[in-house]
């Protein structure tokens, strides 16, 4: 794993500059997802409107990706939108959110840019009200040529409607191709997915301590460390991202394989242990 953007750590705050020099360079996640929960909460426990709580889980957009990208985190990956959202929010809540996408997108475009963010989506994207749709590709084409943190909005996003759709086109691919399904493999479909051009998440942070995958990326985090926080999506700045990311450089991953304290496996006394028992 390592961190292929441009470092700017002299613009970290004095906060985040102390945790990041906790944080060993050569561990550093490649890709950070994030399920962004608690913005309702936020504004329910100071008895305001739901839409402020996602006005302020906005800023919070801007300010962890600032972060990501001063530490030269490739990618950052964030659900904004699930197609489960858009079905059963109220309709007033959805009108909502997505004028608060096209705002924000009008807003942070000049910032992104600045911090050399390259803006991307994932998601049903063609189902979302064309006007947000018009300024979701303004805002991808104005920070194209950036070569930083790339930061991926999830967007009427769902992680099996995202394998419906892959295997779709892998299926037509292959009518096309005439090949036979025996043939599939999980290449394959990893090649038809919206992720196809990302590496899998290494860590993926959920806010609000609910210990769901609420249909993120279902095929992706096959092998991605959890961090859960209580913390409520408004209140997630720059350092807990950074807290988080020390907090999986302490996990030991095995992709299914064996610990590195684990020793040789003897077969022999496997097999007297089985027996034994
Ligand atoms: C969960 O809060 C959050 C969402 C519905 C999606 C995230 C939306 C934002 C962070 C705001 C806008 C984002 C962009 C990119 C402009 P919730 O309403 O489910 O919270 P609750 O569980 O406390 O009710």
């Amino acid at each position: 794993m390592y961190s292929s953007g441009k470092l700017r750590i002299d613009e970290l705050t004095p906060e985040e500059s102390s945790v990041y020099a906790t944080l060993k360079p050569e561990r550093m996640p490649e890709h950070v997802a994030i399920i962004m929960d608690g913005n309702g909460r936020w504004a329910g426990s100071r008895s305001m409107k739901r839409f402020i709580g996602h006005q302020q889980g906005a800023k919070s957009v801007q300010l962890v990706t600032e972060t990501a990208s001063r530490i030269g985190l490739p990618w950052l990956t964030l659900y904004a939108f699930s197609l489960e959202n858009n079905l059963r929010r109220p309709r007033a809540e959805v009108n909502f959110l997505m004028r608060l996408l096209r705002t924000y997108l009008e807003t942070n475009v000049q910032r992104m840019n600045d911090n050399n963010v390259r803006m991307q989506y994932i998601g049903r994207i063609h189902e979302l009200p064309p006007e947000v749709q018009d300024k979701m590709h303004w805002a991808e084409q104005a920070t194209a040529a950036n070569t930083g943190t790339t930061l991926t909005l999830a967007l009427n996003y769902g992680g099996r409607s995202e394998l419906v759709d892959a295997f779709r086109s892998l299926a037509a691919e292959m009518k096309l191709k005439n090949l036979s399904p025996d043939r599939i493999s999980e290449e394959d479909i990893h090649r038809h997915l919206y992720t196809a051009h990302m590496p899998d998440p290494d860590l993926l942070i959920r806010t609000s301590g609910e210990m769901r995958l609420s249909n993120y990326l279902l095929w992706q985090v096959a092998y991605t460390e959890i961090f859960v926080t209580d913390r409520l999506w408004p209140d997630f700045r720059g350092v807990n991202l950074l807290e988080a990311i020390g907090e999986f450089q302490c996990r030991e991953r095995r992709f299914g394989g064996l610990g590195q304290d684990s020793g040789e496996v003897d077969e022999e006394t496997e097999r007297a242990k089985i027996v034994a028992n």
